[in-house]
């Protein structure tokens, strides 16, 4: 029996955890799964009824599943500089937690929603990439803290990489491209960064184990500008932790919307999978929120977790058909396209499934 632990988390995290699970359900009874789900608390909701963003009932529930299905967190009731406590660390935790070091957000270009884009058709037709974002270093992680300088109080973020935790995220990279179009671009800002330095040390190194894949390092900044002007060329690519956290939403534009990606973490035992899109809590309880990516995320866990790729393809056929029906939550909208909620385009995707 596979155990699945569901952390539904705050704003529009709920609607969306709520709709892919049942799509799940339906995928469940059509390809005979053994799934069991468990709900739990994290982030603003897990605050409010315990105190801590990632309570302990929460990592009990989470260290004994077999993956982690999670919604978003966070929300304006929460947030402020002083703030000591924020639905954020539940977030960071459960990463730390799982040591999820590897976090793998596809993009591709959806041919039904190229002419809402605002990139022109011909740059982003046959866009397909896979951002590999390293997860649990980097300034999210490093140290922090206040300090004195010359009379003036300052404070301080530290991005830290050790060799090991860069060369296996690296090494997830290159074998994660061999099963696609075998390029790899390692991202970093190794003109002007000894972190980057040593990223980029240890990636020509692990290239050597790679012979068959084609590699090519470029700064951030060149990344973000080359992202806009010619996306088509990437396959997957690879960096640090907040260095992907930017590109992956600047990449999501490409596939038409924030609210049509989806994510795995993976590290050293059960996975992650979480929409890309944060809580929205302006258009949270409203059913307005496009429920794709986390539909999509379930897409993934089938792939990944539960090894199931044709179930996997199914999601993703029936949400390629919503889309060719040309239903549309309101982040996708479009002139002449059927205006749904979040709900409906869920059943819509079971039904899709047949
Ligand atoms: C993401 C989010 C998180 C991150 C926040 C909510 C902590 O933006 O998953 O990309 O920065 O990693
Ligand atoms: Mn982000």
């Amino acid at each position: 029996m596979f155990k699945l632990a569901v952390l539904p988390g705050d704003g529009i995290g709920q609607e969306v955890t709520v709709q892919a699970l049942k799509v799940l359900d339906a995928v469940k009874i059509k390809y005979n799964l053994d799934i069991t789900y468990q709900t739990g608390l994290i982030g603003g909701c897990a605050i409010e009824k315990t105190g801590d963003p990632f309570p302990q009932e929460t990592q009990k529930l989470v260290a004994q599943s077999d993956a982690v299905l999670l919604g978003a967190v966070g929300g304006p009731q929460w947030d402020g500089p002083d703030k000591k406590v924020r639905p954020e660390q539940g977030l960071l935790a459960i990463r730390k937690y799982l040591r999820l070091f590897a976090n793998l957000r596809p993009v591709k270009c959806w041919p039904q929603l190229i002419e809402q884009s605002p990139f022109k058709k011909e740059r982003i037709v046959g866009v397909d990439l896979l951002i590999v974002r390293e997860l649990t270093g980097g300034a999210y992680f490093g140290a922090k803290g206040k300090k004195t300088v010359d009379g003036e109080s300052k404070v301080y973020d530290t991005i830290e990489y050790s060799a090991e935790e860069i060369r296996r995220i690296v090494k997830v990279a290159f074998d994660l491209a061999g099963q696609r179009r075998k390029k790899v671009t390692s991202v970093d800002k190794a003109n002007i960064l000894d972190t980057s330095r040593l990223w980029r040390k240890i990636v020509e190194e692990e290239k050597t184990n790679y012979p068959a894949i084609d590699l090519n390092h470029l700064y951030v900044d060149n990344c973000a500008m080359q992202l806009c002007i010619n996306p088509a060329q990437f396959d997957v690519l690879v960096t640090e932790n907040t260095f992907g956290d930017i590109l992956s939403d600047q990449a999501s534009v490409l596939g038409g919307s924030l609210g049509m990606l989806p994510s795995a973490s993976i590290g050293e035992g059960s996975a992650l999978y979480e929409p890309v899109h944060g809580s929205a809590p302006d258009i949270a309880g409203q059913d307005k929120a496009n429920p794709l990516a986390a539909i999509l995320s379930v897409a993934m866990m089938l792939r990944i977790s539960m090894k199931n790729s044709a179930a996997a393809m199914a999601v993703e056929k029936a949400v390629d058909t919503v889309l060719q029906q040309g239903l549309r939550t309101a982040d996708i909208w479009t002139q002449g396209s059927t205006s749904v909620g979040t709900s409906t385009m869920a059943a819509a995707v079971i039904k899709a499934l047949g």
